[in-house]
């Protein structure tokens, strides 16, 4: 086991790719993980912040942007545990078009009968990321074919507060990649949030690039091999 130093806590590397601290460790999801994913998923769905004001079901910010990718690509997904438990994750699509179809044939139809489109009397009702996670189950939007021949892996990452600005996002994007590389990923995107300034920054400092003319906000990343 290799030891360094990293912020002041003591980082032990395992041989495995596990990556531990004293207070918080980064390893694969496992089945058991999913109400976590849930919760910190709704806990970081308004921008970075805290959406449980937003929904008025706590479990859909999770449907459509965490658990189909922990279910469907497990060996893509991270979670980082201290000891209050599951804090964070990363999760990730290899090919973004395969995802794509899966989410057609095995998540969204699902979805649709537990959470019927609203009529529009209803719909104004809603909040913004409410009627934005309702759209993406009616009406998924599909990647990008110029994007996606460039840049085919995707991801979504969020840390609870109390481990942001730790080195753990780093980490867990570290990890991420080093797993899409070993796949054969040439490239990985990612949407950011209009609102979500932070995020933005954290991306550009870490080697993503905005992609210019997108009418939302893409950052990409090449993986050469
Ligand atoms: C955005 C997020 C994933 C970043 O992870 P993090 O653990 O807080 O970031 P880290 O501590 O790993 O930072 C890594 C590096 O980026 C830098 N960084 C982080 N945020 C930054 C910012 N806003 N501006 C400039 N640099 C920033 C850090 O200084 C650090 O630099 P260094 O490694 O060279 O010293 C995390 O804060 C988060 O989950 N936020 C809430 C949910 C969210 O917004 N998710 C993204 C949705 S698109």
């Amino acid at each position: 086991m290799a030891r360094r130093r990293c912020r002041g806590c003591v980082i032990r590397v395992r041989y495995n790719g596990e990556v531990k601290s004293e207070s918080c460790r980064i390893r694969r999801f496992v089945p058991g993980d999913l109400d976590d994913l849930y919760r910190v998923c709704l806990q970081t769905a308004d921008n970075g912040q805290d959406g449980t004001a937003a929904f008025a079901d706590p479990r859909l910010p999770g449907d459509v942007y965490a658990v189909p990718y922990a279910l469907l690509e497990p060996s893509l997904a991270l979670v980082a545990q201290d000891l209050a438990g599951v804090g964070g994750y990363v999760v990730a699509a290899l090919d973004s078009h395969e995802f794509d179809r899966r989410l057609e044939r095995d998540w969204w139809p699902a979805l649709r009968a537990r959470y019927p489109e609203p009529p529009p009397e209803v719909a104004v009702e809603l909040s913004a990321q409410e009627r934005f996670a309702l759209g993406a189950i009616h009406h998924p939007w599909i990647t990008d074919p110029a994007l996606a021949s460039r840049y085919p892996s995707h991801l979504h990452i969020n840390l609870l507060p109390r481990l942001q600005g730790r080195g753990y996002g780093r980490q867990l994007i570290a990890a991420l990649i080093s797993g899409l590389r070993s796949k054969g990923s040439t490239g990985v995107h990612l949407h950011v949030g209009p609102a979500n300034q932070r995020a933005a920054q954290f991306y550009r400092h870490i080697g993503f690039a905005e992609l210019p003319g997108t009418t939302a906000r893409v950052f990409a990343m090449p993986l050469q091999p």
